[in-house]
């Protein structure tokens, strides 16, 4: 032992260790991989509030949970759009132990659909669900390998005030999580009688101009050149700025239905933007397209949710014609929307009593076992109760308590046995009391009852 490692405050090495005679384990191997990450508590309690209020949201506008498998059909998927990043670039893909061509759900809505023509569910089917995504991104904050989107699904109803439900349902869960910074834009993709000859239009403008803007430029633009219209790349604005805007080339229904969806947003009260160049990253969309977006978040991952109307993809999937209209929001970006506007912060959650067995000299292990039934009983009786294992001293056990937050402590001793009691210790106040061992459960219950009502007032 040597004193930089005392001043350290670092143990003393073992001396009795075994040495290793293997390799050193690779640690490396053993990290979450790239993109990815763990959720510990007390971060995950946040997760689970945060689902909660979702899920509460979703059932008050109608909407029952939906469940669908993490993989599916690689087709499944590709039905998404051929010339999107997610199916070129970011799939999960690989070829099972039967041959299958399989790929981890990139995103919600396909699965979602599958599930529709596969089951046949009466219309309106509103349906929600909360699932980890994977897309092979570059990973950065806010951008990863596996994240999680909770999100919401109608189909069979092509209704703009069904549009409105939907845009109603994301905004008023941001507002309630208590975000102000969080910006609505709104686009229409137009329907099958627009949008083939907006397309066209604007193919022809880019490529009149791809011979200043390179070869990647040209292949996007033939790929589709509707994903050009939503591209960062710098060089490329000018051009993408003055582009023929797909909103003045809607069909009469198209920008009806569009105009109505306006009028119901602004009725209600909910504030939006036009982003004629939103087209979003799938191909599946018509009609109405929106994003979320945080202005607390930089700007390459300010997208907190976005989703829209799709028409063609039950039937793309063999399916009857049915359209839907759904969101996803990334549950990840929202928590980091709600750290940067220092709302929906995590509760700290702690023990309500924490058992301190106190018997004298416990050689029998008489104390260990009162403490071991009695943290049962009180947990089995919906009470928090945590305690301290092996043979650890009053003190010591007093001084878990103190760091566990746990607002009182049961201290068990011989003489409140002999009269099947305990005492209570209120660690605020410092009050001692004896309570009867029959009635503790109820008695603590009671307690933590008015705490949370003194809390909360
Ligand atoms: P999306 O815009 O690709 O839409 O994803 C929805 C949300 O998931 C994004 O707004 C963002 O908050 C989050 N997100 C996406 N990719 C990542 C990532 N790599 N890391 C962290 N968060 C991410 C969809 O997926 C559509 N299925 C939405 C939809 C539903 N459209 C119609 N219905």
């Amino acid at each position: 032992m040597n004193d930089a490692t005392l001043s350290r405050g670092g143990r003393p090495p073992r001396y009795d260790a075994a040495v290793p005679e293997e390799a050193p384990v690779d640690q490396s191997r053993f990290r979450a991989p790239i993109g990815t990450h763990d959720v510990l508590p007390p971060e995950s309690e946040r997760w689970m509030a945060f689902v909660a209020a979702f899920a509460e949201r979703a059932a008050r506008y109608g909407f029952g949970l939906v469940l669908t498998p993490i993989f599916e059909h690689l087709e499944v998927f590709q039905r998404v759009g051929e010339s999107t990043d997610v199916v070129r670039k970011e799939m999960y893909d690989f070829e099972d132990k039967g041959g299958r061509r399989i790929a981890l759900r990139p995103e919600g809505t396909a699965p979602v659909v599958r599930a529709f023509v596969q089951h046949h569910p009466p219309v309106p089917w509103k349906v929600w669900y909360v699932a980890p995504h994977f897309r092979y991104e570059r990973p950065q904050k806010g951008r990863y390998r596996q994240h999680w989107q909770v999100g919401a699904e109608v189909l069979g109803v092509d209704d703009p005030e069904v549009d409105v439900e939907v845009i109603a349902l994301a905004h008023g869960f941001y507002r309630a999580l208590g975000l102000e910074h969080v910006n609505l834009v709104i686009n229409s993709m137009g329907d099958e009688h627009s949008r083939p000859a907006y397309i066209a239009l604007l193919r022809e403008y880019l490529l009149d101009h791809a011979a200043q803007l390179g070869d990647t430029f040209r292949e996007r633009v033939e790929a589709n050149p509707l994903r050009v219209l939503d591209s960062k790349v710098e060089d490329w604005q000018d051009v993408i700025e003055r582009a023929p805007q797909l909103t003045a080339h809607l069909s009469d229904e198209s920008r009806e239905s569009f105009e109505i969806v306006q009028l119901r947003l602004r009725e209600l009260g909910i504030r939006y933007e036009l982003a004629p160049r939103l087209v979003r990253g799938f191909d599946y969309y018509t009609g109405t397209t929106f994003e979320f977006q945080s202005a607390a978040l930089d700007a390459a991952q300010n997208a907190i949710g976005g989703g829209g109307r799709y028409g063609k993809l039950a039937e793309e999937m063999g399916g009857a014609p049915t359209s839907g209209i759904g969101f996803g929001i990334g549950v990840e970006r929202v928590l980091i929307a709600c750290e940067a506007e220092a709302v929906a912060q995590p509760a700290a959650t702690h023990a309500d009593v924490f058992v301190v067995n106190a018997f004298r000299g416990d050689a029998a292990g008489e104390g260990s076992a009162e403490a071991a039934r009695l943290v049962y009983e009180l947990r089995e009786s919906g009470v928090r109760a945590e305690r301290t294992y092996g043979d650890r001293s009053v003190k010591a056990q007093f001084k878990a308590a103190d760091k566990s937050g746990a607002r009182r402590t049961v201290v068990l001793g011989q003489d409140e046995a002999v009269r099947n009691a305990v005492t209570v210790k209120d660690l605020v106040s410092g009050e001692q009391l004896e309570i009867g061992r029959d009635g503790l459960a109820e008695w603590l219950e009671l307690r933590n009852d008015e705490d949370h009502v003194t809390k909360s007032t």
